[in-house]
């Protein structure tokens, strides 16, 4: 089988892939909450999606709690990028913790959306999935006035007390097609559906999937590095697979198989925004244990969005 997967390659890199602006302020502001305040540092639940950023971070002195019940009365705690529920905050403010809030700024967008929509008295359309962090945290913003909208079934069927009232937000990771087509449904249910002012699919998102949508159709193989909780990720699978591709997410290079690479010539590699762009050049450099590869680059969009960073760590 060895022998089968080895042979001369090349090696299409999907540009821009690995961290977003959200994930690389999130990881800063552990870090240098870090510095400020000596460990341990307490992080409400994954900084960012991503087994080895955790690691790295718990290495040097942050703690991971589920909940803040776990943190000491007084001690300085990280919200995760994903953000939380108000009620998160009111639990930090009756533990008297020193919160940094690492919410990624255009995740606060759409809560802040949500805030708006349901303080006019209208029902918010959710479109994302039900069990992810973020769009816990987002339905927290106004939990009765929100519904979860996880499918195009789901679309066909929700049902609410006032049709002529109602306006949808998405979650920030979803795939842009999926996300469109529930929204199409929506919008013919409800003809009065009001639309948020900007797309909530953020940049990082849309611009990952346009190019492993490109780069599939170009290659045999699409290697997507990313955790399996990492919504942005998975998604990026299901974008290469959609457009024909055999496609697998990796946590890293330990999880290559042989059987993947046999009968393959051009291979994509991309990543997810919580994967550290390390592991990338980890896997290419797995890859060329099995023949000569040549890489390239597939893409073309330069990301310069950039956040500042909370207050408390400036
Ligand atoms: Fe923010 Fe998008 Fe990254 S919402 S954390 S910029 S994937």
């Amino acid at each position: 089988q060895w022998l089968d997967a080895c042979g001369p390659r090349t090696v299409v890199r999907a540009e821009p892939q690995s961290f977003c602006a959200g994930v690389e302020r999130a990881i800063e502001i552990v870090e240098r909450a870090l510095e400020r305040h000596g460990a341990p540092v307490y992080v409400r639940r994954q900084i960012v999606h991503n087994t080895h950023v955790v690691a790295d971070l718990e290495r040097r002195g942050a703690v991971f709690v589920q909940e803040l019940d776990e943190v000491p009365e007084g001690a300085t705690a990280v919200l995760a990028a994903h953000g939380v529920a108000p009620s998160v905050r009111r639990q930090a403010i009756e533990r008297r913790l020193h919160v940094i809030d690492a919410t990624c700024p255009l995740v606060a967008k759409v809560h802040q959306e949500v805030r708006r929509f349901s303080g006019s008295g209208r029902t918010v359309f959710l479109i994302g999935h039900a069990d992810h962090e973020e769009v816990v945290g987002t339905r927290g913003e106004a939990p009765d006035h929100v519904e979860v909208v996880g499918s195009v079934a789901d679309a066909r069927s929700v049902q609410v007390a006032h049709p002529e009232r109602v306006s949808y937000v998405m979650q920030t990771t979803l795939s842009v097609e999926e996300a469109d087509e529930i929204a199409t449904v929506l919008r013919g249910r409800f003809p009065a559906l009001q639309a948020p002012r900007r797309d909530d699919i953020c940049y990082a998102t849309s611009n990952r999937q346009h190019a492993v949508r490109q780069v599939a159709a170009d290659t045999d193989l699409v290697l997507v590095v990313g955790s399996a909780n990492s919504s942005n990720s998975m998604r990026l699978v299901e974008v290469a697979r959609a457009a024909g591709t055999d496609a697998h997410l990796i946590e890293d290079a330990s999880d290559l198989r042989l059987e993947w690479l046999t009968g393959v010539h051009r291979i994509g590699v991309s990543a997810g925004a919580s994967a550290p762009p390390t592991l990338v050049d980890e896997l290419i450099a797995a890859l060329s244990a099995f023949g000569d590869i040549e890489v390239t680059r597939h893409g073309g969009v330069t990301e310069t969005v950039q956040f500042t960073l909370p207050r408390e760590v400036v």
